[in-house]
């Protein structure tokens, strides 16, 4: 059976394809859990979230599946404050703000949450942990070992694939450049590390012994047997659970990725200060020209927020953050159920037609 390898094996799940952690609201306990009762592993995104909403959030998913599902969370990087760059920031954002009702921004940024949340879903009997833009810390890791949890990195590079199972992951995720969102890059700078899917996941493959997970571009049974084919255990997609009836996904950012094509999703730093691709917009051209002077994540991220809210509330999807991979026109507003049970038949009869 295709399905069936090793990674499936660990994760305990019967199709190897994993929904990416999306921070921000997207994966709501409906989303993964619906997920899970299907045959693949749902994720929640906790990067952005407080301790009592994950809580929350964790408990809700709890009730509505009895299968495996992953948190996935932010490792913290180290970063400068500059105070002429966040004057500047505020001073191009002003228009925007004026535009938007928006009195003054702050950028009051919170220190990492990466160990608090680890307590609390320790607690909670969470046993499966993705990671993105860097690798935690070895007691981090130690603890969530000892306790048997899986643990899954996110590499953008061979040279990332190798620190993260030299670090004791499990499983590593391949990010192309085709994929939505931030990028996970964390050993080079972010531009030496856009290399696309289809090259990136064959050498990662080649130089590590743990199941690789590629993701950027894939949405359905097409992309899951290319995958196969490059030698990745399975698939994690972002972008096509994003515009699922159980996503929560703002319904602007849906209706964008569902109304663009290939060309729209643009790498831009301008919304939080660190790469992530989405779909261009009237905030992205805005800001573009000065894209070097802003601010560096989470400063510029925090700095944002109230534009990209003010923006969702006031209907004016052209100052959101509308993340989407390069694959837009490839996705559906469906059920997480239909698209799961449409990619494993459509998988099958590829195979058979093979
Ligand atoms: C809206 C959005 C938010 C994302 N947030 C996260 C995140 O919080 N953590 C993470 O590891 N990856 C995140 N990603 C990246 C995904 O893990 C994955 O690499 C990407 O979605 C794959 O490309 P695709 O969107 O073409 O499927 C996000 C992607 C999107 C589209």
């Amino acid at each position: 059976m295709w399905s069936n390898n090793e990674l499936t094996n660990i994760l305990d799940i019967q199709y190897p394809i994993v929904q990416a952690g999306m921070a921000g609201g997207v994966t709501t306990p409906q989303l993964a859990a619906e997920v899970s009762n299907n045959g693949a592993l749902g994720t929640i995104g906790a990067g952005y979230m407080e301790a009592a909403d994950l809580k929350n959030t964790i408990r809700e998913t709890k009730k509505m599946t009895d299968h495996p599902f992953a948190v996935n969370l932010f490792v913290p990087e180290k970063y400068e404050i500059d105070e002429s760059s966040i004057t500047e920031s505020k001073r191009l954002l002003d228009p925007i703000c004026k535009e938007l009702g928006i009195e003054s921004l702050d950028y009051s940024h919170e220190s990492s949450k990466l160990e608090q949340h680890i307590d609390l879903l320790l607690q909670e009997g969470i046993s499966i942990y993705s990671f993105t833009f860097g690798i935690p810390s070895p007691n981090i890791i130690a603890r969530l070992k000892n306790k048997n949890c899986i643990l899954i990195g996110t590499a953008t590079t061979v040279e990332e694939a190798i620190m993260n199972e030299h670090a004791g992951m499990d499983i590593v995720v391949a990010q192309g450049s085709e994929a939505g969102g931030h990028r996970g890059t964390f050993s080079k700078p972010f531009s030496q590390a856009m290399i696309g899917t289809l090259s990136l996941v064959p050498q990662i493959v080649d130089y590590v012994k743990i199941p690789v997970v590629a993701a950027g571009g894939i949405m359905d049974a097409r992309g899951i047997m290319a995958a196969r084919m490059l030698g990745a255990h399975g698939v994690q997609m972002g972008t096509a659970f994003l515009t699922c009836e159980e996503s929560g996904a703002k319904p602007q950012h849906k209706k964008a990725i569902l109304s663009s094509s290939e060309t729209d999703p643009i790498l831009t730093s301008v919304f939080s200060g660190k790469p992530a691709r989405g779909i261009r917009n009237t905030f992205i051209s805005k800001l573009t020209p000065y894209e070097d002077t802003l601010p560096p994540y989470p400063i510029q991220n925090a700095l944002t927020k109230p534009i990209r809210k003010a923006a969702y509330v006031q209907d004016k999807p052209e100052y959101m953050s509308l993340w989407s991979g390069q694959s837009p026109r490839l996705s559906k507003h469906i059920t997480a159920r239909e698209l799961i049970n449409g990619i494993i038949t459509d998988t099958d009869k590829l195979l058979k037609d093979l």
